[in-house]
């Protein structure tokens, strides 16, 4: 862990469950943490309770929203010049038979679970190409790795994102 310490971090469903237990584990570890849900309350809990050496920014968010992804990654660029890592964990699961699914619930999952981590990749990389044009100095090669990198492990685990240096 200690190649991470320092690093910024967006972790979505950060509220509870397994996104409140990598706060709390890259926080020990020195990352510097931005954390999003929808329940603000929630999260700002959370922050209360953490220790080590990193920090946490709570930002209420739904990622379901574009207008809402775009305001936290403008403060992710206003506050911490970028983000090394995403791990994008926001979820829900309504379970059961599907024959006994309401449709609202069907369509929440797939908004939540695919829509979202979806958008939250495609913020991501655009992002990152933003930051490459802005920063002439940002090396290609390192570009064309994390490029590579992205489509080996695909949507769902942590990834180094776009990096101001
Ligand atoms: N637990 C398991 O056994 C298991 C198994 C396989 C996969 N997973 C996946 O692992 C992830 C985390 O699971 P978990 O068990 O920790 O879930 P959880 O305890 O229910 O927590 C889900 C988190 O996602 C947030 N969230 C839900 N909808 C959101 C939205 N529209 N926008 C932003 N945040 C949203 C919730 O906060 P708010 O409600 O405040 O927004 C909460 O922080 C999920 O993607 C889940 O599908 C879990």
């Amino acid at each position: 862990m200690e190649r991470w310490s320092g690093k910024v971090a967006l972790v979505t469903g950060a509220s509870e469950g397994i996104g409140a237990a990598i706060v709390k584990a890259l926080v020990k570890h020195g990352v510097q943490v931005l954390g999003c849900a929808r329940n603000l309350e929630k999260l700002k809990e959370l922050g209360s309770s953490l220790e080590g050496p990193g920090s946490f920014r709570p930002v209420q968010c739904d990622v379901t929203k574009e207008d809402e992804i775009l305001k936290m990654f403008e403060i992710a660029r206003q506050e911490y010049r970028g983000l090394h890592i995403l791990v994008n964990n926001a979820g829900l699961a309504h379970t059961g038979y599907l024959v006994e699914s309401k449709t609202e619930d069907l369509r929440e999952m797939m908004e939540v679970n695919v829509i979202g981590k979806s958008l939250l990749c495609l913020f991501v990389m655009h992002a990152r190409n933003k930051t490459f044009v802005a920063n002439p100095e940002f090396p290609l090669p390192k570009v064309q790795k994390i490029r590579c990198r992205l489509r080996r492990v695909g949507c769902g685990r942590a990834k180094r994102v776009f990096a101001p240096q």
